[in-house]
């Protein structure tokens, strides 16, 4: 099985990144062929800031390698060091219907609060799609949100295969547990768009600060609570071993505590969690070359996958004309 996805360099990651997406990209590098790649041509439809690009795809790549991702295994690197993606999605657009197009959520929400959308948002699938074929993936672990986008991805590879003969491998995608599932500070679902995030290499100062913001409800300590519906508790629980775990469970059901020790025990928790990786991170920072050398490396072996693919595609349709026809 070949594994495939991408994550976009539009801010620092946060938990709800690591605990929805990150986690198991880093798990799926156990056993099987890996691509995971930093996608910059996408993030291009909102950051239009060169030195924030930049920025922000660096550290994405730093985070992701101290947060244990594998250059050995997984091939990691940057969405616009593969050009071949690029191409195989203008002979994939040649294909797509419109309508396809202007169902997408992104595209849609963006129409119906009167922002104007430029094709790079309206043809973002398309890309997504190319992402995809262009490494003959089999299994694309995405959050929830992105299901749809690799629906377009099926139906154009059907297309496609149906026109040509049989060029592309059928991807499924690969619901990520937990996806969509990490709160917030304020309860709501953990998002940079609603500022209610805590990032995964926040200086631990700053980020217990943050931790003891959590909204909590007024009900008085000694009522016994329902862990399920508490969003701290959650929170708790994705940090917490599993007897420490139990352990807090049975206090919420008994009742008599404050939520100031539970946001106490998160913040060790969570510090605790990370410095492994805190400490790789610096390792990579004071050795920016070996961060740069992997981003290289993950990129020749991209390449080389891409341009199989994109040799077949261009083939299949004609435009290889190197002897008489
Ligand atoms: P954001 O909502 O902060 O903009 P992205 O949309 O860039 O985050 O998310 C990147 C990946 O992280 C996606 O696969 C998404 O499903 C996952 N993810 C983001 N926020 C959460 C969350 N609160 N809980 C679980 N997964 C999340
Ligand atoms: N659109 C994805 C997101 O916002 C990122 C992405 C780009 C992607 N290309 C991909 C994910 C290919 C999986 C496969 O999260």
């Amino acid at each position: 099985m070949r594994v495939l996805s991408g994550i976009q360099p539009t801010g620092r990651f946060h938990w709800g990144n690591y605990f929805g997406a990150i986690r198991q990209y880093i798990e799926l590098q156990q056993g099987q062929e890996a691509y995971y790649f930093i996608a910059n041509l996408h993030a291009l439809t909102t950051i239009r800031d060169p030195e924030t690009l930049r920025r922000l795809s660096w550290d994405a790549a730093v985070d992701l390698l101290a947060l244990g991702l594998d250059p050995d295994r997984a091939a990691l690197f940057l969405q616009s060091d593969v050009p071949e993606v690029s191409e195989l999605c203008w002979l994939l657009m040649t294909g797509t219907p419109l309508g396809l197009l202007e169902r997408c959520h992104a595209f849609k929400e963006k129409k119906e609060k009167g922002i104007t959308a430029d094709a790079g948002l309206f043809t973002y699938p398309v890309l997504m799609a190319a992402d995809i074929l262009a490494y003959d993936a089999d299994a694309v672990p995405v959050g929830e949100d992105q299901i749809q986008h690799i629906e377009v991805c099926r139906d154009l590879a059907r297309s496609f295969n149906h026109r040509y003969g049989d060029v592309f491998v059928m991807p499924k995608a690969k619901v990520l547990e937990h996806a969509a599932k990490v709160p917030g500070l304020d309860g709501g679902k953990m998002s940079k768009s609603y500022n209610n995030t805590i990032e995964i290499f926040e200086d631990p100062k700053a980020a217990r600060k943050k931790i003891m913001r959590i909204v909590t409800d007024a009900r008085p300590m000694e009522e016994p609570k329902d862990p399920a519906d508490d969003h701290l508790f959650a929170l708790f629980a994705l940090f917490a071993p599993p007897d420490q775990r139990a352990a807090m469970d049975a206090t919420y059901r008994r009742g008599g505590f404050g939520y100031g020790e539970v946001k106490k025990g998160l913040a060790d928790l969570a510090e605790a969690y990370f410095a492994e990786a805190r400490a790789r991170r610096e390792d990579l920072e004071a050795n920016p070359k070996r961060v740069a050398d992997v981003l290289a490396a993950g990129a020749e072996r991209a390449r080389r996958k891409a341009r199989q693919v994109l040799d077949r595609a261009q083939a299949a349709m004609g435009l290889k004309v190197d002897r008489a026809p």
